[in-house]
């Protein structure tokens, strides 16, 4: 969806104002987070999509790690998740167990159950899960809190969009998106662990407002600046080469006239790497704000628990742009 759009769609609702909700969709965040009577708080988040690759058991498993990813992104342990299943009837029910499959395996390697969900006959077939998750009081992540000079970290490349459009359009072979697809895959779990022993001042997912548009829910809500090095940037191998051919996905594009207007880039950048970082991702990386001097040891721990993409990728300025130099 358009952001523009939906912020119409979204704007002048009545609000119920519930006292015990701690983060509501006010910053744009990843979930809503929930204080219980406990004193304890609740992260809550849903996500589903249509099917992003041909093989149906990947699909549920990147559906599934994406819906997750939500929770990670905000610090928070999944406790419990529901599916949400659009399947067209006229497919034979094998094409949805293994969607399915994918799914619970993806939530077993999270450590929660699935204790339910809902089904419709669709024709256009969707699939993502609702996820209930806990954080600890005062520590959980949100976009605010970012300070002129943190560094940003990326735990995942870029280019999930562009890659799967080409899978669609047959642009690309299978072979040579399996490191995209297993991308996708990958929770976010170990990239959470791993920054939750740092002291996180901001920290979000990657997915349909690529990694500008969630950069800049960043900016406005911390009110600081940006400024990213394109070098820096991990991509998944066939994102390079078929961002030559400019076959973005519509996300992409929307991304790109919505928040064009926030990016100042420096002169001479390879345009082609400038669009990877507005294409809309699925199931991305963290995108994490902390100060400089833990970087360097946390890029290796990342890369020591597997997650091998980690970089800094850019640093928190002032102001309320987002640069992007070579
Ligand atoms: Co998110
Ligand atoms: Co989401
Ligand atoms: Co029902």
């Amino acid at each position: 969806m358009d952001p523009a759009e939906l912020d119409r769609i979204l704007g002048g609702l009545p609000v119920y104002s519930d006292a015990n909700l701690v983060l509501g969709i006010s910053h744009k965040d990843d979930a809503a987070v929930y204080r219980l009577p406990s004193g304890e708080l609740l992260v809550q988040t849903v996500d589903f999509f249509t099917p992003v690759v041909d093989d149906p058991y990947d699909y549920g498993s990147i559906a599934a790690a994406n819906s997750l990813s939500d929770v990670y992104a905000m610090n928070g342990r999944p406790l419990f998740a529901l599916n949400i299943c659009c399947f067209p009837r006229k497919h034979p029910a094998e094409l949805w167990n293994a969607v399915l499959r994918g799914g619970a395996d993806k939530a077993i390697e999270a450590g929660i159950a699935i204790v339910g969900g809902h089904t419709v006959d669709d024709q256009e077939p969707k699939y993502g899960l609702v996820v209930t998750g806990i954080v600890p009081p005062g520590k959980y992540w949100t976009n605010e809190g970012a300070k002129p000079g943190d560094v940003l970290i990326l735990t995942k490349p870029l280019g999930t969009g562009i890659i799967t459009t080409s899978l669609k359009n047959e642009t690309v072979a299978v072979t040579d998106a399996a490191d995209a697809i297993a991308g996708m895959k990958t929770l976010n779990r170990a990239a959470a662990e791993v920054l939750a022993r740092y002291e996180v001042h901001s920290c979000t997912d990657v997915t349909g407002n690529g990694l500008i548009g969630h950069s800049w829910e960043i900016a406005e809500a911390s009110r600081v600046g940006i400024e990213f090095h394109l070098s820096a940037f991990p991509f998944y191998s066939a994102a390079r080469k078929l961002a030559e051919s400019g076959k973005f996905p519509g996300g992409t594009f929307s991304n790109k006239r919505y928040y064009g207007g926030m990016v100042e880039e420096s002169a001479g950048l390879d345009e082609n790497l400038v669009w990877l970082l507005f294409d809309a991702q699925t199931s991305g990386g963290l995108l994490a704000a902390l100060p400089r001097e833990q970087a360097d040891s946390a890029v290796s721990e990342l890369r020591k628990a597997g997650v091998h993409a980690a970089a800094v990728v850019g640093e928190i300025i002032e102001g309320g742009k987002i640069h992007i130099s070579a």
